[in-house]
């Protein structure tokens, strides 16, 4: 098989750049250019602020930059150079159009494999880094061989990315396991065995699998939906618990001690966020309905359902604890972040539940350590339903700090697990002192402790535990 030498990637996002760097780190050997169209993208990964924040990230960035990794907008001299190309673009869920709400928008990919055809002058290795419907290589082959230059020949593999963000780099050097779809043909294996060896620089050869290309298309989905599926059904518990009075926590964790349920993605909380789950599940009840499986289709979708039911369900809390009404009172919301150690954004629950807040004439305080102001603004017009940026701000303003939130606000609304917010690093008793009484504190990530924060004074409701006195109602 081919020696890899150069490798370009098209799509500097979340994926592309931390995935490209971490290669480059690992095999000084390959020159990797990591390409975008979004020249401020590429002038930031050029800079001393990388434009997405990773634990980790910078390190390896400032080792590897400038040595054997390149970030440019030249994608046509990248392509051309290269051996292996990673298709790494976005593949956002379709906004208008026939499967819109559900269907990926394969518009980037698209985009991106013309233009692989189009420049490439010597064969290449295709590889398909965003996550795709079933069956994408199969229109991308057919694009390639349409469109190239006589002679030139393309292999295309499949090779989804499995990194978690905030975590990514960790997940990147240390990979569950790495996956690799290729046609069961010669050379198909030759090209697999190709990108085997790039990441055998540092990935034990047992935890690279190979798989034919459906397989590993579909596996990517799939994964998605088991990993949000756990969160659904701990999450559609907590709502019993509530009723009942036992502790979310103390099930997850009872039942997580079975080895064949495992401890990890049980942990309840306001819902789901993140660029992937919900976009991958409703890819995938997308295809279970044009295979014509609408069964199939209705029992993924009910992980997105009951993920939705979970933040009006923590909302409708907040609103009866608050006397039943919400205007004018103000709410500390406590992260913008859909998780911990990351400043992205997408399809936060955060987001939401600031809408809701607003449809409810509140005023709402927001503070997160890392989402850009620029970001939130971005985000909450976009769900404001028209309203103007200047009607959003008068009622929410972005603090400074947790206590600039907190002053003389009613509510805390915990939406992000980040540590900072926990009450051992936080101090509860100034934010206490600064609100208005009765001061509530809503924790929709279990991340506080309730006996500490009720002895300072707080009235607490945490997702997944009942507020009947500890169930001796
Ligand atoms: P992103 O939006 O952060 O990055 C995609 C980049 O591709 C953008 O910077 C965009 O400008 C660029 N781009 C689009 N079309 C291009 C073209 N024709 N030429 C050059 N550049 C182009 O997206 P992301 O979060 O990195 O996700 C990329 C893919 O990886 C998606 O399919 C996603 O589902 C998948 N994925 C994401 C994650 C994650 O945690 N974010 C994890 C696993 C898989
Ligand atoms: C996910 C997958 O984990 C990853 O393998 C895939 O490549 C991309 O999608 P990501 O969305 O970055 O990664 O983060 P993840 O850690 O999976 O968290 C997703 C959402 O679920 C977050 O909002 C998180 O707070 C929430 N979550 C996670 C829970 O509510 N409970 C849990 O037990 C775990």
């Amino acid at each position: 098989h081919k020696q890899i030498k150069k490798i370009c990637c098209i799509g500097a996002g979340y994926v592309g750049g931390p995935t490209c760097s971490v290669i480059a780190l690992k095999a000084p050997h390959i020159q990797v250019t990591i390409v975008d169209l979004n020249q401020a993208r590429i002038d930031a990964w050029n800079s001393d602020q990388l434009p997405i924040y990773e634990p980790g990230l910078e390190e390896v960035v400032k080792v590897a930059r400038g040595r054997n990794l390149f970030f440019s907008t030249d994608v046509e001299k990248s392509i051309n150079e290269a051996d292996l190309i990673f298709v790494s673009v976005n593949t956002p869920t379709k906004k208008s159009g026939i499967g819109r709400g559900y269907a990926a928008d394969l518009g980037y990919v698209e985009a991106a494999t013309r233009n692989i055809a189009k420049v490439a002058t010597s064969s290449k290795i295709v590889v398909e880094k965003s996550t795709v419907p079933c069956r994408t290589a199969q229109s991308m082959r057919k694009i390639l061989e349409a469109n190239g230059k006589p002679g030139v020949h393309f292999d295309i593999l499949s090779n989804p990315e499995f990194l978690a963000e905030g975590t990514a780099i960790g997940d990147l050097f240390n990979p569950d396991r790495v996956l690799i779809g290729s046609l069961d043909t010669p050379a198909g294996k030759s090209a697999a065995s190709s990108l085997v060896e790039v990441y055998a620089n540092w990935v034990k050869p047992d935890q690279i699998i190979t798989t034919n290309l459906w397989s590993s298309e579909l596996s990517k989905l799939v994964a998605n939906a088991l990993l949000a599926q756990r969160i659904s059904s701990i999450n559609a518990i907590s709502a019993i618990c509530e009723a009942t009075g036992a502790d979310v926590d103390e099930v997850a964790y009872a039942c997580g001690l079975d080895t064949r349920i495992g401890p990890k993605f049980l942990k309840a909380s306001v819902g789901f966020g993140g660029s992937c789950f919900q976009k991958d599940i409703l890819n995938l009840v997308y295809l279970s309905e044009s295979l014509h499986l609408p069964e199939v289709a209705a029992y993924w979708k009910q992980v997105v359902d009951i993920n939705e039911y979970q933040k009006t369900r923590f909302t409708k809390r907040i609103i009866s604890s608050l006397f039943n009404t919400l205007t004018n009172k103000r709410i500390a919301l406590f992260g913008f972040a859909f998780k911990k150690d990351t400043g992205d954004t997408r399809e936060s629950a955060a987001i939401t539940l600031c809408q809701y807040f607003r449809e409810e004439k509140a005023k709402v305080a927001i503070y997160d350590p890392k989402v850009e102001e620029s970001q939130i603004w971005y985000d909450l017009k976009e769900v404001g339903k028209g309203d103007s940026l200047e009607a959003i701000q008068q009622q929410v303003e972005i603090a400074a700090d947790p206590f600039a939130a907190a002053e003389g606000a009613d509510a805390i609304v915990i939406a992000t697990e980040w540590d900072m917010f926990k009450d051992t690093n936080l101090d509860y008793e100034k934010l206490y002192s600064i609100m208005n009484k009765p001061a509530f504190v809503f924790d929709g990530r279990l991340i506080v402790d309730r006996a500490k924060l009720e002895a300072i004074g707080f009235k607490v409701e945490q997702i997944g535990k009942s507020t009947r006195d500890h169930g001796y109602e």
